[in-house]
Formats: structure tokens, sequence, C-alpha cells
């Protein structure tokens, strides 16, 4: 029987050790997991393999089995890496090279030669784990940057299996790529793949810019078919990544999603009713994410509502402003722009005074990658600018930032989108940014802006929203004025078109449109290869 086995670094799930020694599955957040997951989910003949998120040293030999099993249930497989393999593999060369170089953070990359090494044994690793359960029939899907050299290393193996690979990230400008010490044997690395992904034709572009200044014996027609020297044969193209988005919208509908929504209206003086059931559906939601204590609506009790109110209505007598809500939801990863962002919504408050009591900014930002320094500082700054921007505006009962560091499940992420009057979604650098995706599916039908980067592959598609350019604080902070202030009908013309886009192209679609290609392109180069 024939199956997809998809490869990633991540698994859907990652394993966590909890203090009582024992363990529990987490659903993984970003981007490849939110698009993969539900083919997986749908497709029996479907295998996943990918890190197990633990190090093998962290449990026994009989946790390990239940462990194993626990994943085989969900048709994983999950592969184990030690500390030092993580440090220089995942932590190193993915995250602390690969990961800044290709967002064009070029001064945060860091060229060592050791991670380097790490980033082949664990490749190498990836492709020993699958080449006892590979059959020649099946296909092979690689994501991502962590796994460029695991193409080749297959190929080597399996002359005639189909393999594809797909870039969940930007791929950087020629100049850039090519300051990577190693950027050949990267290029040889996923050049073995049958077909090559990108999510817009402008990574294609720069692909193949890298491939004829780094290989000027290669040649590629117009179809996007590159022959190597060697005479082997690679295709590329863009597959813009989609959202179900008939999941998002149906869950955004959820009772869970719509108490979430209507308690932070409350929360944000929109609306004076279901603050308990907000209450309950903020505690479910914590529940489910079993996380820390001290939730961040805690210091709102019901007591302190008579000061909220009289702080509202002594600024509505000032100006008669309709409350709004801006939301945002991202991974704490500094090419996502919040220092900026914030910056934005502080200037915001200066220059348009009368938002003042009037605009609350709900900020879900869920720490990521903790070990690699420059996320450290990011998360200092971050929590510095927020306590910056809530110190000097705050009024007695209203706080302009509520500041999120938990990470939630889908249905009250739902709920905050659903919330939002405004979505702020402004990367400095995105591959795709699939948030901007999923606030329109939460808005289905209905009003609720969104601001975007200019910097995101979503940017391309998505040209009815308030596009921005990140870097530029007064044009993101005009535009955010401009956006809590449009009428509803705008609004919802704006989104209209924007939404029946999202319908069409979504993740499954996108799923179906790569594998259907790649199955077309290998067809074609084995009959090449038997004339
Ligand atoms: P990236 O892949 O770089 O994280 P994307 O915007 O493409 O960025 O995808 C992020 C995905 O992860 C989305 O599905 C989003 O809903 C989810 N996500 C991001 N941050 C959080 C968070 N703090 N809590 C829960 N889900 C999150
Ligand atoms: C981006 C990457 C994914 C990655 C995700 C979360 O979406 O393209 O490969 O899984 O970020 O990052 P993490 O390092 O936590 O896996």
């Amino acid at each position: 029987m024939s199956r997809l086995i998809i490869v990633s670094n991540r698994l859907p799930v990652s394993l966590d050790a909890t203090e009582d020694g024992s363990y529990s599955l987490r659903q993984n957040v970003g981007g490849l997991a939110t698009a993969l997951g539900p083919y997986h989910k749908a497709h029996r003949d479907c295998l996943w393999v990918g890190w197990s998120g633990i190090s093998p040293h962290q449990c026994s030999q009989e946790d390990l089995q239940d462990i194993q099993q626990a994943y085989k249930d969900r048709r994983c497989l999950p592969i184990f890496l030690s500390q030092e393999e993580i440090d220089g593999y995942y932590d190193g060369f993915s995250n602390n090279t690969l990961w800044p170089l290709f967002h064009d953070f070029s001064h945060e990359a860091q060229f060592n030669p050791d991670d380097w090494d790490m980033y082949q044994t664990v490749n190498r690793r990836f492709a020993q784990a699958l080449e006892p359960i590979i059959n020649k029939d099946d296909t092979i899907w690689i994501q991502d940057y962590h796994l460029m050299l695991l193409p080749q290393m297959l190929r080597k193996r399996f002359p005639e299996v189909s393999i594809g690979w797909f870039l969940h990230i930007p791929f950087p400008s020629e100049e850039i790529f090519r300051s990577l010490p190693w950027s050949r044997e990267i290029l040889e690395g996923v050049l073995s793949a049958n077909l090559l992904g990108f999510h817009t034709t402008d990574f294609v572009s720069s692909f193949i810019a890298s491939v004829g200044r780094i290989f000027p014996e290669s040649s590629v027609n117009q179809d996007g078919l590159i022959e190597m020297p060697d005479g082997h044969h690679a295709a590329v193209d863009a597959f813009p990544i989609g959202i179900d988005y008939n999941l998002y919208a149906r869950t955004s509908r959820s009772g869970l999603a719509q108490d979430m929504r209507r308690g932070i209206e409350f929360s944000a003086g929109k609306s004076k009713s279901h603050f308990h059931s907000f209450m309950s559906a903020e505690g479910d939601a914590a529940a489910e994410a079993a996380s820390q204590e001290g939730s961040w609506w805690s210091h709102h009790h019901l007591e302190d509502q008579p000061e909220l109110d009289l702080s509202r209505s002594a600024t509505a007598s000032i100006n008669q402003k309709e409350n709004k809500i801006i939301v945002s939801v991202d991974r704490l990863d500094y090419t996502k722009g919040l220092p900026e962002r914030l910056k934005a919504f502080g200037l915001m408050l200066e220059k348009y005074p009368e938002w003042t009591g009037h605009v609350t900014y709900y900020l879900l930002a869920t720490p990521s990658r903790e070990d690699v320094a420059s996320y450290r500082e990011l998360k200092a700054q971050v929590d510095e600018l927020v306590g910056r921007i809530n110190g000097r505006f705050s009024l007695l009962a209203w706080t302009p930032i509520h500041y999120i560091t938990r990470s939630l499940s889908i249905k009250p992420v739902c709920g905050i989108y659903a919330a939002g009057d405004v979505a702020l979604v402004t990367p400095l650098r995105d591959g795709m940014n699939l948030v901007a995706k999923e606030y329109l599916a939460c808005h289905d039908g209905r009003e609720g802006s969104l601001v975007l980067s200019n910097m995101c592959g979503a940017a391309d598609e998505l040209t009815d929203a308030f596009i921005v350019n990140p870097y530029d604080i007064d044009m993101v902070c005009e535009a955010l004025h401009k956006a809590l202030e449009i009428s509803p009908q705008e609004a919802c013309a704006r989104n209209v078109r924007m939404q029946a886009r999202l319908k069409v192209r979504t993740a499954a679609n996108w799923s179906q449109t790569f594998l259907e290609t790649l199955r077309q392109v290998t067809t074609a180069g084995m009959s090449e290869k038997r004339i």
C-alpha cells in the first residue's frame, strides 16, 4: 500500500515532562502544525515522522515504550534527540542560522561550524529512522528549513521514490543566501527532491536565482523545471498555503468562543452583561491549556466593576466614542514585529487621545524557542514595552493592553479573533502568516478590519486589508486609527472579497495541489528516464 509520509522537525503534538514524573502531550503552535494537522488527521494512510520534543534521557525505558505507543496511536513516529543534538541542530543551525538569515535578519545569524555538523548529523538521524519504513511506492513530503539535507540523503538510498519538500518560511534574496558558508550543500540537499514548494512566486524567483548563481552549469525552463549538471531534474513552484476556513468560521461560533468573545467585549466596556459566562469560559480554556495559575483576568473581580463603569462614563462624557477592541495572536518571535506594533499602538493613544478608555488591545503572545538568546531578549523587550504603555496611559479602571503569554487552544483563540474589531498583524517578515487568514474566517460574513504587513506572503492575497510597512510606526498608527473608525459596511465589503478567496484556497486545497503536482512531476521524470 502506498502511503504519504510527512516528515517535519516537530510532530503535531509534543511531549512535555511534568513535575510529578509523568508526561503530557501538547498541541504544537505554528503555521506548519496548523496547516498539516487536519490533513494528517483525515487521512488514515498518512504517517507523520518528527522530533518528540523530549530527550530520551528524561525518561525510563518503560516510559519510552508508553510514549512510543501513544504516538503510534496518533499515526506518528517520534525521533528522540539528545540535548547536544537539540542545541546544535534545533536551537543552533535551524533557529540561530537559517531562521534569521531566511527572514532577512542576517545580523542575527550565526555561522557556527559545530552547529552545521550537528545539523548534518540530525538530518542523517532522520534519514536512518525513515529508511527501514519507506516502501518504494510511498510519497515522502519533507517540511521546512530544519531538514534541507534530508531529500538528498533519502535520494541516495531510494532513487525512484517520490520526494517533495516545502518551505514554510521565506526564501531570502540570492545575495543574502550566498552569505551562508554552506549554501551549496543546502541547495544540493533540497534539489534532490522531485518538487520544491514555496509560499510565493517571489521566493521561487529568489531560489532560482540562488541556484543559477551557485550552479552556473544548471538550467531552468519556463515551467520552473531545474536541470542539474548530473541530469537530475527538480520542479519548483509557488503553493500559497491556506487554512481550514470552515473550521475557524465554525469554531468562532461555538459556545466557548462566543462566551470568550462576550467576556472580552464586557471587559473592554463594549457590553455590560455576560461576565459570568466569560469567567467560566476563561476557566475552561485555562483548564484546556493546562496552564499556569494567576490568569490575566484575576484582577478583574466583580467588586471592581462600579469603579470601572464610573471611569468609563467619565471618559465617555468627554467624547462619545464607541469602545473598540484590537487583537493579535503570535508566537513571541522577533520576526513578528511586536515592539514596532506596540510602539504604533502607543503612538495612536498619544496622537488621538480620544481613544483613551475606549480601545483595548488583547495581545496574545506565547513564548517560543526560549533557549535562543534573541528570543529571551525579545520577551524582555515586549514585557517592558507593555508595562510602559500600560503605566503611561492606564486609567483607574481601564488598561490599554491585556497581555496574555499562555498558549491557548483553538476555541479561545477563535473567541479572541471574533472579539477583535481590528486585527493587527504586522510581521517584519513572514513566509505566509496564517493568523491574518484565521482572523478573517472568524469574521465570516461580518465586519472586522485587518491591518496587515506588506512583508508577509499573505499580503499578496489579502489585498483588501489595510496594508502597511511594519517598520513605519507612523503608517501603522494611522492605518490602525482608520481601521478602528471604518464603517461596518465598508469593513464587510472588504472582507467579503478576501473571505471568498480563503474559502477556496484552503489548507486541504494546498496539500492536494502540492501532492498532485508532485505525482505528475515524479511520473514525468520516471517516463523520461525510461526513454
Ligand atoms: P508561525 O508559523 O510563524 O508561528 P503563522 O501565523 O503562519 O506563524 O501561524 C501561527 C499558527 O499558530 C496559527 O495557526 C495561530 O493560530 C497559532 N498560534 C500562534 N500564536 C499562538 C498562541 N499564542 N496561542 C495559540 N495559538 C497560536
Ligand atoms: C514556523 C516554522 C515551523 C515551526 C513553527 C513553530 O511556523 O515554519 O516549522 O514548527 O514556526 O516553531 P517551533 O520552533 O516551536 O517548532
